[in-house]
């Protein structure tokens, strides 16, 4: 996933923007910032998906950047607030598989920064967010060897509805409800 994800999307719906910064107990989210260009480089090494160039990486970022006012949702990156210089990677809200209407939650850590209960908190706090802009439902659409997305999901509240096929096998869709 790029940071400029979902190009094209209009939110047509009438909900409260997702805001450009949240924080958690130990982590700050915010909007993406051309210093995140390396941070995200080495996210899509990681993941094993071609390396963008440094200038691919950074016109991602601008996209990313202005693309998020008009839709609504968006990914934001995830820091520590004691060291708020280290990328740490994202969590957010996209269309994805799923709408505006009824976004799917999306996570991706350095590897570095797995194994810390990170995406847990990120992904609750984006959870609480995804309710205070007035949409009722999450989905989140997960590959079956992805073991520790399933529990980070399991963890905040997701279950799972049914599983669909691509060209790339099954994905198991999984969703919340955000009513009271
Ligand atoms: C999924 C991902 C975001 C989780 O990040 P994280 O910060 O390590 O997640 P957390 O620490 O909050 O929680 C992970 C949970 O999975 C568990 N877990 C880890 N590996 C596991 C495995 N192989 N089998 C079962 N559970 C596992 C952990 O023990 C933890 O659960 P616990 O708190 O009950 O002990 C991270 O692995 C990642 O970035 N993966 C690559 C990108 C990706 O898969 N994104 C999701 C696409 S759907």
């Amino acid at each position: 996933m790029s940071p400029h994800t979902d190009e094209g999307q209009i939110a047509r719906a009438p909900f409260r923007p997702l805001p450009f910064e949240l924080k958690t107990q130990r982590l700050i989210l915010r909007l993406w910032d051309r210093a995140d260009a390396s941070g995200y480089r080495e996210l899509v090494g990681e993941r094993g998906d071609p390396l963008p160039t440094m200038d691919e990486a950074l016109a991602d970022i601008d996209g990313a950047r202005e693309s998020a006012p008009g839709r609504g949702i968006h990914l934001l990156t995830l820091r520590r607030r004691d060291d708020p210089s280290m990328f740490l990677g994202y969590c957010g809200l996209v269309i994805g598989r799923a709408s505006i209407e009824e976004p799917e939650i999306a996570y991706e850590l350095l590897r570095s920064a797995h194994g810390n209960g990170y995406a847990t908190e990120a992904a609750q706090v984006i959870v609480d967010a995804a309710r205070a802009t007035g949409r009722t439902r999450l989905w989140s659409t997960v590959r079956p060897w992805n073991p520790p997305s399933f529990r980070v999901l399991e963890k905040i509240g997701f279950s799972r509805d049914r599983v669909t096929t691509d060209d790339g096998g099954d994905i198991v869709w999984l969703t919340r409800s955000l009513d009271a």
